[in-house]
């Protein structure tokens, strides 16, 4: 069942035209401002940020590096809990003069693994507008790092595979790498995902015989020593980072993992069920039985779209007990895989039928010849071997709750070849990517057999090749590599982008999924050189949009002693930020009105 239409979803914004800027750009008639800087006070007592002389122990109290997913928990109408993903850190950028994690210092070293993340910042509104700041209370805040113990839980934990010598009973694990996007449970906990977590790892090729597989199959190098100064060196000061002596180091991250915000003290789960790749994001919506189902894609060339689906339903309402069912419902059900199958283009329209493969349920696995522990560690090497459909990176996946479809971002895969292009990757050398839709049989995101079409094909208007919806390419802005997805309350679609091929910025941009404007993609922000735009997202009452300015400045060559971007505070070297966005014209108050 899914909402009916609401009125008044026109998008009647002037779109900002692509640019090179180094700043933040929004159409006329809104404001923009800074929310959170890397290394703002996030913790009570926490030190101001200090670019010339940072330290670890104030990191780990401040707003960490490179932000992404972006949530707001309500605590009333005018204040809330943001929570924010810190994904990655970019040395070059935070620290002079350097040259590799073999000559960092190891202060250094400790700085980046204290900026990688989670901050949860209790912020309020300013005044009646859309604008929103940090609170000067801080007690709720919260900052998790790459030193944070968390908990394995699901059919996996306690698997030989995840045990070692700190960890002999396969269940405890310090802290989550490269947490990308992510979503938000009904239940009212945040999910963070690990993307690309084997950067971290070197001695791969010093790892036993039989876990090498494994390991490639991850993107991490067996054949060859990882040097040290070609990462960030962090097996200098935490030797688990060295697969040579702690090979299960690696099968200990790539997963989804739940916090609840609201709870300072909660012990944050790693939920094995929901499969071990390199997660973008963990975007969930109801069956129509009520159990919980996320969708969930691994960021890679050539890898899958998978879902979970719940064994028992979701409850309703904030007692003990709902609580309690609510936070084991990750825990329990069923991981499949898609696999689409084309029409034929003969009928002038990229779709098809499609059907989600399970692989494993709970202790049951369901693929030939691997435990259930086995698919749920080495996901990728179960979904090869049933036939899934290998996509053009599977990034943002998100189910628009007007229309009940599930919208996916596949971002870009340069390195398919004529001979590999199927329905649903139709493009060779995609460099701008597409946004691909399903419908779930019966309207039912539990269903086991889909129907997809894809409404668009990034790019320039002009190139042939592209797509948007049927619309008139002379009106709509151009865009690439879709990221992040988000619906406004309209169900209109909402992409932000990373890598843009056209040359310009990265920014955010909306597009009706329906009606008469349907396929009329429009520019809303850009951002500054050398970033990408994450998030994004706009709040329940509609009032204000939070994105997450993630590495302004990163462009080959730039580094602190040579800045290619001083957003924000133009001090000589950027800073990662959450910005709000908000109307100020007269009019609407609502987002795109
Ligand atoms: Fe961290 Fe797939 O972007
Ligand atoms: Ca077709
Ligand atoms: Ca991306
Ligand atoms: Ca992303």
């Amino acid at each position: 069942a899914t909402a009916p239409a609401r009125a008044g979803g026109a998008l009647t914004f002037t779109p900002v035209a692509p640019n090179t800027r180094d700043d933040v750009t929004v159409p006329d008639g809104y404001g923009w401002d800074v929310v959170l800087r890397w290394g703002d006070p996030v913790l009570p007592g926490a030190p101001e940020f200090d670019f010339e002389h940072q330290t670890a122990e104030a990191q780990r109290q401040q707003f960490g590096y490179n932000c992404d997913y972006v949530m707001l928990f309500p605590l009333g109408p005018d204040r809330g809990l943001l929570t924010v993903n810190h994904e990655y850190t970019n040395e070059e950028l935070m620290f002079h003069g350097w040259q590799g994690g073999a000559s960092a210092t190891e202060e250094q070293i400790r700085i980046s693994m204290a900026a990688h993340g989670m901050s949860v910042v209790e912020v309020e509104r300013v005044g009646h507008t859309g604008r929103w700041r940090p609170a000067q209370r801080r007690h709720r805040n919260r900052r998790i790092h790459t030193h944070t113990p968390m908990l394995l839980t699901g059919p996996a934990a306690g698997s030989d595979l995840l045990k070692t010598k700190a960890d002999p009973n396969g269940r405890w694990v310090l802290g989550m790498l490269n947490n990308c996007s992510g979503g938000r449970t009904p239940w009212g906990t945040v999910l963070t995902c690990e993307e690309n977590f084997h950067q971290y790892f070197v001695g791969g090729d010093g790892a036993p015989e039989p876990a090498k597989p494994g390991l490639q199959r991850y993107g991490i190098p067996t054949d060859r020593r990882i040097p040290s100064s070609g990462y960030r060196g962090w097996e200098r000061v935490d030797e688990r980072f060295d697969l040579a002596k702690h090979p299960n180091e690696a099968n200990r991250f790539g997963y989804v993992v739940e916090i609840d915000p609201y709870d300072p003290d909660f012990v944050p789960r790693k939920r094995t069920h929901l499969g071990r790749f390199k997660h973008e994001a963990a975007n969930t919506t109801l069956s129509a039985d009520r159990r919980v189902v996320v969708y969930l894609g691994d960021d890679e060339r050539f890898e899958y779209i998978y879902k979970f689906v719940s064994r028992h339903r979701y409850l309703p309402g904030d007692s003990r007990k709902a609580r309690e069912h609510n936070l084991r419902l990750l825990d329990e059900g069923t991981l499949y895989v898609a696999r689409f199958t084309g029409d034929g283009t003969a009928d002038g329209q990229y779709d098809g039928t499609g059907e989600w493969i399970p692989l494993v349920s709970g202790n049951v696995s369901h693929v030939p010849g691997m435990t259930a522990e086995e698919v749920l560690v080495f996901t990728r090497l179960a979904a090869d071997k049933v036939g899934a459909t290998k996509m053009d990176r599977p990034e943002d996946i998100e189910r628009n709750p007007v229309t009940g479809e599930v919208y996916a971002a596949l971002t870009n895969n340069t390195r398919r070849t004529p001979g590999q292009v199927d329905e649903a990757n139709p493009r060779p050398a995609n460099k701008h990517g597409h946004v691909l839709a399903i419908r779930e049989a019966g309207d039912d995101a539990a269903a086991e057999r889909f129907t997809w079409h894809i409404p668009l094909v990034c790019g320039d208007p002009n190139d042939p090749s592209t797509y948007f919806a049927g619309y008139d390419k002379s009106k709509v802005s151009p865009i690439s590599c879709p990221d992040n997805l988000t619906f406004d309350a309209a169900g209109n679609l909402w992409i932000a982008t990373d890598g843009n091929a056209l040359g310009s910025n990265d920014g955010l941009f909306a597009m009706p999924v329906r009606g008469p404007e349907r396929g009329h993609v429009k520019q809303f922000l850009t951002v500054p050189h050398g970033a990408e735009t994450c998030g994004p997202l706009i709040t329940a009452d509609q009032r204000t949009c939070f994105v997450a300015v993630q590495h302004p400045g990163e462009v080959d060559g730039a580094s602190a002693d040579n800045p290619a971007s001083t957003w924000p505070d133009r001090r000589g070297f950027p800073r990662p930020s959450v910005i709000c966005v908000w109307r100020t014209g007269p009019g609407s108050p609502r987002i795109g009105a």
